[in-house]
């Protein structure tokens, strides 16, 4: 039952020591969950789920599946799965997407391979090398335009039907809560992009989403063995009624 932003369940012992670990003190959407058990459970019981959670957290999700795919550090934890950067692209349907910030092109792959144009800007030309290296890996090259260069000046020159931004969340960012200020790209680009119709942007769990009352949040969770229920990343969606010509 859901009352609000309270929700009430009743489980069996393993089951609510499992969820408490899991949700413990972590932020949704930029709301900090809070588990209560009645009755209490014993220490036994939170010691051992805790202890199956740090298991659990060990396993990391894959990122790119084929072998010579290439990442520097930060392209490395900034990468989206595979397969979720693939099923955002199935959700794209084929549009012309701008991926403002593509590092090494988790995304932007992804969304070519389900069939979208695809302009991919990159600050960093290293990693903007690794992001067209792996494009041709994955056969996707061609529908796959690269621009090295600032995203916040290259952006309001441009025009598509999708501009999607995943921003530098930094490894530090905050389990709890994030606020659009913490977040470099954002801010500017949701004012830079009034000629796109829609806006997406892959924002930490824990964004509060607040800062953007007229957009859609989902929450995607992890598929790959050992993350798959744990909430990956937020994707708010702005759609907007007019753009600007
Ligand atoms: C979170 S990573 C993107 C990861 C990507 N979505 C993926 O799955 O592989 C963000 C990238 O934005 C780039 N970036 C930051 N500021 C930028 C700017 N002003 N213009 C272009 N790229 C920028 C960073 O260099 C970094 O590679």
């Amino acid at each position: 039952m859901i009352e609000g932003r309270t929700a009430h369940a009743t489980l069996s012992t393993f089951a609510a020591a499992d969820l408490d670990a899991r949700l413990r003190g972590i932020g949704i959407g930029g709301s900090v969950m809070e588990v209560s058990i009645t009755p209490p459970l014993t220490r036994a019981a939170v010691r051992a789920a805790r202890t199956t959670d740090a298991r659990r957290r060990r396993d990391k999700s894959p990122g790119f599946s084929r072998a010579g795919a290439r990442l520097d550090e930060e392209g490395r934890y900034s990468l989206t799965p595979e397969a979720l950067a693939l099923a955002l692209g199935q959700r794209a349907g084929g549009r012309f997407v701008v991926d403002a910030g593509c590092g090494a092109g988790g995304n932007s792959i992804g969304f070519a391979r389900a069939g979208c144009r695809v302009i991919a800007i990159e600050a960093d030309a290293r990693r903007l090398a690794d992001a067209r290296h792996n494009a041709r890996l994955y056969g996707v090259a061609d529908r796959i335009s690269f621009h090295h260069g600032d995203a916040l000046a290259l952006v309001p020159r441009l025009e598509g039907e999708i501009l999607f931004v995943d921003p530098p969340w930094g490894v530090e960012w905050s389990r709890q809560r994030t606020t659009v200020d913490e977040l470099p790209l954002l801010a500017p680009l949701r004012a830079a992009s009034t000629r796109f119709p829609e806006l997406w942007a892959k924002l930490p769990p824990s964004f509060d989403v607040a800062a953007w009352p007229e957009a859609r949040p989902e929450a995607w969770y992890g598929v790959a063995k050992g993350d798959e229920r744990r909430v990956k990343f937020l994707l708010l969606r702005l759609r907007r009624e007019r753009p600007e010509g």
